[in-house]
């Protein structure tokens, strides 16, 4: 047996009006100089002010750094770390969805060190982490990316991505508040929402799981599936959204001590080669790389389906599980993401490629309750073309 590294943020907030201890925490840590990192479109709809003003309001310096692009490439990153090192910042917030956060993370810890992005990334990058930088604090306003209790930052690199990834990532305080998350659109509602349910369900079935994590992504995953689709039609039901804020932050720290697998193994590609967003990779693929996996674990699948409102006690194991893979294919449909690969203009042509830079994500791959070689890969992206779930023995 082996002992389940446990790891959460030191402090979040939860819950509808969870805003209101920004303040408190900004005297805490005992800054002066604030540097807001958020996506432009958030500055534009004034949603950045309800972060910003109060902190204005008790005399603090605040400035918002607004150079974010969704899925964001090295350079963004190498730009926002060389932009806090010419400053004289004390306290980085991250406001947004997973990109900016993700920013945020990134440039208060190497704000403190030497070198580029580029020497720090997990797969190529030949430096090491050796300070906790500026304190952060996270602000999500979308349910889904989890970034605020991970310690990993995600960068696009020419055709697929890379992380930073160190505990110094982890965020002082985060502020999970569903109030922010009320003006986000339909779509985007639907795809980081299914984001956060893969987390959940891809920390459950991993090899990593634990009872800590097991327990996280269950309880993820029935707040999830019992708002997901409520707060899509109707993005002011303050009880769906809340449901959605703590289904995201329980998913999020599922995934963050159980690991995802197949599932973001597969998207990263369709979001490295035609910047597809992440949720929405994930969302399409989701019951493709389930349907496959699903007989390495049947009785987690079976567990699924009644954490998704389901009865396992119908049906036989096998049965179950079978059942666990259309209610994800069902749940996807209903929040209106396209069924095929087609749906987002992949055309079959990108096989190989897709193939290939996914089977460079080993480290998210290993998670994966079955083993997935390059041949297993290729047979999942062309049933997400088709549009019909394959088995390995039917493949
Ligand atoms: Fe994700």
């Amino acid at each position: 047996m082996t002992a389940a590294r446990i790891v959460f943020p030191p402090l979040s907030y939860v819950g509808w009006g969870a805003l209101e201890h920004l303040v408190p925490e900004v005297k805490r840590l005992g800054a002066k100089h604030i540097l807001v990192i958020t996506d432009p479109a958030l500055e534009k709809i004034g949603l950045v002010e309800q972060v910003t003003s109060p902190l204005r309001q008790e005399g603090y310096s605040v400035h918002v750094y607004t150079d974010v692009v969704p899925e964001p490439p090295l350079e963004t990153g190498e730009k926002a770390v060389a932009f806090v090192r010419d400053g004289e910042f004390d306290l980085v917030i991250g406001v947004g969805g997973g990109s900016a956060m993700d920013l945020a993370k990134l440039a208060a810890v190497l704000a403190v060190h030497e070198g580029s992005v580029a020497d720090y990334l997990n797969l190529t990058g030949t430096r090491t982490l050796e300070k906790k930088g500026l304190p952060k604090i996270l602000i999500p306003t979308t349910s889904g990316t989890g970034s605020e209790v991970t310690n990993i930052s995600v960068l696009s690199l020419e055709t697929t991505k890379d992380v930073v990834t160190h505990d110094y990532l982890l965020a002082d305080v985060a502020i999970v508040d569903p109030q922010l998350t009320v003006s986000v659109p339909p779509r985007v509602t639907a795809a980081t929402g299914i984001d956060a349910l893969t987390h959940a369900v891809e920390a459950y079935v991993s090899v990593n799981a634990s009872p800590t994590s097991d327990g996280l992504a269950i309880a993820a995953m029935r707040l999830i599936s019992r708002s997901l689709r409520k707060a899509v039609e109707n993005g002011t039901d303050k009880q769906a959204r809340t449901d959605m804020a703590n289904g995201s932050y329980l998913a999020g720290l599922a995934f963050f001590n159980a690991g995802v697998a197949g599932v973001h193994a597969l998207a990263y590609p369709l979001g490295g080669q035609f910047h597809i967003a992440h949720g929405e990779s994930n969302a399409v693929l989701l019951p493709y790389v389930m349907g496959y996996i699903r007989q390495s674990c049947t009785k987690r699948m079976a567990d699924i389906l009644n954490a998704l409102g389901g009865n396992s006690s119908f049906w036989s194991e096998e049965e179950a599980s079978y059942r666990c893979v259309e209610e994800l294919e069902r749940i996807v449909a209903d929040v209106g993401i396209p069924k095929t690969l087609g749906g987002f203009g992949i055309p079959e042509s990108a096989l190989e490629s897709l193939t290939k830079d996914a089977t460079q994500q080993k480290r998210l791959l290993a998670r994966s309750p079955m083993p997935l070689l390059e041949s297993d890969i290729r047979a999942i992206y062309q049933a997400a073309f088709a549009g019909t779930i394959m088995e390995p023995n039917k493949g």
